[in-house]
């Protein structure tokens, strides 16, 4: 396929490299919107540290804090509210994908005066955002380094992703000792998603070969420091090999050459995320098995073709069952139950899941598939 190589966010990665935000913040403004979550922030040093850099170069603050993991649409057109009452300039987002995610949305509400739904469902175009600064503390989505965001909304019964060309950070600032703190479920849901992003690569439209072997040579990063990173929790090193490995899994390197990424298992698994606040990471690990049993003719000869590549096998079976094996090594659920979700909601999920089409932009997925992924997941 023919493609534009594309990707505008400066990052800076290492040990003590927030050290290198305020000379970055105070050339893009005077005046900036903080957000963050629920309090992580305060005990990885993260915001100490964003918070003195801001401070020593004399950008006032406006702080919005209390993001939720999956999260929502109100607290976005709440905090923009906020941004635009103070008149900020810019959004320092300091956190995980949800945080960095709202802050992408709330730029663009600001720069556009525009509602956070309207955003989501493209009933509004966007042109511009206000710059966006991150400060990443748990290595999984990658929106630290790509233009997509996913929001959910409690009216619509819906939890969606938007991608736009406006939505990359300016800069991202990724300190590996941050993810010191992360406990040992979110690590694990963390790498279950940059394995679940290559694999939304491998099955995307379009040969590239290049690009499948990008997705192979992150996917063995995952399967090796992956599970030694659960065994050390606070080895530095693993936390910055996992850290990079989840950034490259999303920043457009597995994608050039093909049409797009397929995204079907992550559209189902957003569903028990919207509905029982399933972290994502957990919902892909339960999720992604049973898509690729459903898948098993469909995209047979791609699954044989990761299994030679990652496990030395031909078979699809096999295939299957070996990443089936890596997520429970991880600790990570591989059936609804490990999750809480108990098998007398299949009838509710599957509902949801038919009423907002739940499927690939390369495999789509009828009635009758979806009820089969659900079919695998208990
Ligand atoms: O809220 P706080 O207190 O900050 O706690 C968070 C949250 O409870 C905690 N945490 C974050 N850093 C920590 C930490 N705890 C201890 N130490 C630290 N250093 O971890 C919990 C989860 O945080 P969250 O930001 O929700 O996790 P993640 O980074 O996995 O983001 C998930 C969201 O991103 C979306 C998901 O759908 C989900 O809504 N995604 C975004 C994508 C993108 N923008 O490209 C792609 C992905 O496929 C994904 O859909
Ligand atoms: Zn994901």
């Amino acid at each position: 396929m023919n493609f534009t190589a594309y990707n505008p966010t400066k990052l800076h990665f290492g040990k003590g490299v927030v050290r290198e935000l305020g000379t970055a913040a105070s050339k893009l403004g005077k005046n900036t919107l903080l957000i963050y979550g629920g309090g992580s922030v305060h005990r990885n040093g993260s915001y100490a540290d964003t918070v003195a850099q801001l401070s020593e170069n004399g950008i006032r603050v406006t702080e919005y804090s209390g993001i939720k993991p999956n999260p929502v649409v109100d607290d976005a057109n709440a905090a923009a509210e906020l941004g635009k009452k103070s008149g900020v300039d810019m959004i320092v987002a300091v956190g995980g994908g949800s945080v960095i995610d709202s802050a992408k949305i709330i730029a663009v509400c600001i720069a556009n005066d525009h509602e956070a739904w309207d955003v989501m469902k493209q009933e509004t175009v966007v042109y511009s955002s206000l710059p966006v600064l991150a400060v990443l503390t748990l290595a999984a989505t990658g929106s630290e380094m790509n233009a997509a965001a996913v929001l959910q909304n409690h009216e619509t019964g819906e939890k969606i992703g938007l991608r736009n060309d406006a939505m990359y950070p300016v800069h991202s600032f990724l300190d590996p000792a941050y993810t010191l703190t992360v406990p040992a479920n979110y690590t694990a849901f963390g790498i279950v998603d940059l394995v679940a992003h290559c694999l939304e690569a491998w099955f995307g439209d379009g040969e590239a070969s290049l690009s499948d072997r990008f997705v192979i040579a992150i996917l063995k990063e995952a399967l090796e420091h992956g599970p030694a990173l659960m065994n050390h929790l606070f080895s530095y090193e693993l936390r910055e090999k996992i850290m990079w490995a989840a950034t490259c899994a999303l920043n457009n390197t597995t994608l050039y050459g093909r049409e797009t990424g397929d995204w079907g298992a992550h559209r189902v698994s957003h569903v028990l995320s919207y509905l029982y606040d399933t972290p994502h990471g957990a919902a892909l690990s339960i999720i992604y098995p049973a898509w690729l049993k459903t898948m098993k003719e469909r995209a047979g000869n791609r699954i044989q073709h990761l299994g030679r590549e990652l496990f030395g096998t031909s078979s699809v079976e096999m295939t299957i069952q070996s990443l089936v094996d890596f997520f429970r090594s991880l600790g990570s659920p591989v059936r609804c139950q490990e999750a809480g979700i108990e098998p007398s909601l299949r009838n509710e999920i599957l509902e949801l899941m038919n009423r907002n089409k739940a499927e690939g932009l390369c495999y789509a997925l009828s009635d009758k598939e979806r009820e089969k992924i659900m079919s695998y997941v208990w």
